[in-house]
């Protein structure tokens, strides 16, 4: 076997054991899942629209696959948050995925407070026929409840934050909610569930562990960060050779194969002070760059998932 091969099955089997420690060292374990569960079940009875909130970067694998299960005789949308780190066009593909679905896709950005006066008017939009039936029941003042769905890292408590700010304030109880749920009044007809639905990721998959560790949604005891940027790199290398040409000055022609991939993960670290004696790269201090970098949207606007 090549040194190339070698290299590539140590550097998968590694991904294995970190997805095993991932597994072992994050706080869901099987009766926090189901009880987590019957617990947004519970939750879901009051509900009359679910927002799920997703990294526009990873909108699939920042998603959980129950929430198919809660959407269904509901209404929803879905908060494509981050998207000021993610690739416009690509959000935009998936916006049209998601409407396919028949699912309303809003792109917000929670840093800049971009998207959430869109994601009021579509919560109206979606409810209007909602507060129509309610209307014509006689329950006039009816209020449209929302509950926020999200594994951790996608932005819940900011969006959360962010909105009530733009809005007003908390509610207190009221005839006909549970007295222990707290509620956010975000317009005159929309009240806002204040615990979000923590969800856990679909950690067991591998392709999903590794595009959660690109957007540090994983802790980092529990990746190995070399391999991750290693990982990274190639992906940018596939996807995004612009971003990586104009971030660290350089020319680069299309990859053909593994040795090409190390001239350039050479000629980036060399650009950084990142190498070693005897001409060896500076692993540790060339994942901390890249990652940090890709991470704070220093290397641009990139989508690791495409939308299909
Ligand atoms: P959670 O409740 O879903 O777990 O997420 P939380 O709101 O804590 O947000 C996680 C991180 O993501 C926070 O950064 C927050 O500032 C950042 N964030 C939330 N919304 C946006 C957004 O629209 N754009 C960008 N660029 N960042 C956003 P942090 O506390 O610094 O954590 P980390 O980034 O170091 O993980």
């Amino acid at each position: 076997m090549d040194m190339h091969k070698k290299r590539k099955m140590r550097k998968e089997n590694k991904i294995k054991n970190n997805q095993e420690t991932f597994v072992n060292t994050s706080s869901w374990y099987p009766g926090h899942m189901a009880k987590t569960k019957r617990q947004i079940i519970e939750d879901l009875k009051m509900i009359d629209i679910v927002v799920e909130i997703v990294d526009a970067r990873i909108p699939k694998s920042s998603s959980n696959p129950d929430v198919e299960e809660y959407r269904k005789n509901k209404k929803s949308i879905v908060v494509l948050n981050k998207s000021d780190l993610a690739d416009k066009k690509e959000t935009e593909k998936w916006i049209e995925y998601y409407k396919n679905k028949g699912i309303v896709a809003v792109p917000v950005d929670c840093i800049k407070e971009i998207g959430l006066k869109e994601f009021i008017s579509k919560v109206k939009e979606l409810g209007k026929d909602i507060l129509e039936k309610n209307e014509n029941k006689g329950r006039t003042g009816y209020k449209l409840k929302l509950m926020i769905l999200g594994i951790p890292n996608v932005g819940k408590s900011t969006f959360i934050n962010k909105i009530s700010k733009k809005t007003s304030a908390m509610v207190g109880n009221r005839p006909g909610l549970t007295r222990t749920k707290q509620w956010i009044n975000l317009s005159d007809n929309i009240l806002l569930m204040d615990t979000p639905g923590m969800l856990w990721p679909k950690q067991s998959d591998k392709e999903v562990f590794t595009n959660l560790s690109f957007v540090n949604s994983i802790g980092a005891n529990a990746i190995d960060k070399e391999e991750t940027a290693y990982y990274l790199i190639k992906f940018l290398l596939e996807n995004y050779k612009k971003n990586l040409e104009s971030r660290f000055d350089l020319e680069i022609k299309d990859i053909e194969n593994l040795e090409e991939m190390e001239e350039i993960r050479e000629q980036i670290a060399r650009k950084r002070g990142a190498i070693l004696s005897g001409n060896r790269i500076n692993e540790q201090k060339l994942a901390d760059i890249i990652l940090q970098e890709f991470q704070t949207g220093k290397l641009g606007n990139i989508t690791i998932e495409k939308a299909k």
